[in-house]
């Protein structure tokens, strides 16, 4: 039983996504306007989003956007709602890591992690679940991550972060669903980007942005409410968040070497 319903048809959808100036959301832009979506782009980086997207013209709007800034936030909405007087989907990926141990912390980079992996979700919020429950329907992503499962090393801050955003993206499901808005949690492994190119480990069952795009498109296509990927890595990490921490603790040493 999918916990969303299925999309079929991505032809005229107005889809915003934020964090849309490189790695999974500028894949994922891509990929929906090959499918014939209407795709808003937001990220800070203005260059950078004509640089990726100026030549689709008429079916991307490029609405540069920093989610640290309330203000902006809202504007940026307006002038969307001006465009495309509604939204269908909303996919939230803007994102930040620094991997970071427990000897090492900065107090301005644990701030700006908490400022963008939370806060800024958070501020983009309100106007869309209004909007939304005035159409009487729309779809919300978060992009969290499996290092939100539970402890990782090198994941201090982001992974409080991401732990943070999946469970609000559970409450935002049973808070949502019964009116008609669907409530999808996507947790990435391993995806080659900017973010994770500064990673000096190996990383395991690493995968292409595009084909962490094609993932969350089959996962919305299919209505499932967490969007998990690549399977081969993910199932593991869902099978070690099941063991007590005295098999836990000592196996992710193990694994990690860390
Ligand atoms: N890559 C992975 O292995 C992986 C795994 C699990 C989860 N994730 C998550 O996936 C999401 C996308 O990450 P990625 O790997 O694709 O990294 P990325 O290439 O660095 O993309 C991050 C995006 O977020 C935007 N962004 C950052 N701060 C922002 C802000 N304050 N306001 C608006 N946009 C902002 C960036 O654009 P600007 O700098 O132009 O603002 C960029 O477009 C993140 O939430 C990340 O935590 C990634």
């Amino acid at each position: 039983m999918s916990l969303n319903a299925r999309l079929s048809d991505w032809r005229d959808k107005r889809i915003w996504i934020i964090g849309a100036s490189s790695g999974i959301g500028a894949a994922l832009a891509h990929a929906l306007l090959e499918l014939g979506a209407d795709v808003i782009v937001s990220a800070r980086n203005q260059n950078q989003l004509h640089i990726e997207f100026a030549s689709y013209e008429t079916h991307c709007l490029i609405a540069p956007l920093d989610i640290t800034q309330i203000a902006t936030v809202d504007e940026v909405f307006q002038k969307i709602l001006a465009t495309y007087n509604g939204i269908d989907l909303v996919v939230i990926c803007a994102g930040t890591y620094q991997p970071m141990r427990a000897w090492q912390m900065d107090a301005q980079v644990m701030q700006d992690t908490v400022a963008t992996n939370l806060s800024g979700v958070l501020n983009c919020l309100p106007p869309i679940i209004e909007l939304y429950l005035k159409q009487g329907g729309g779809g919300i992503a978060l992009v969290s991550s499996v290092a939100g499962y539970r402890g990782l090393p090198e994941s201090l801050v982001y992974g409080a972060t991401k732990a943070a955003l999946i469970n609000l993206c559970e409450t935002l499901y049973l808070d949502l669903a019964p009116s008609g808005i669907a409530v999808y949690l996507i947790n990435p492994g391993f995806v080659k980007t900017p973010l994770t190119d500064k990673n000096t480990f190996a990383m395991p069952a690493l995968i292409s942005a595009a084909d962490a795009a094609t993932e969350i498109i089959q996962g919305i296509e299919q209505g499932q409410f967490e969007i998990h990927f690549p399977k081969r890595f993910t199932l593991w990490l869902k099978w070690l968040r099941l063991l007590p921490y005295r098999w836990y603790f000592p196996l992710i040493r193990k694994m990690t070497g860390l």
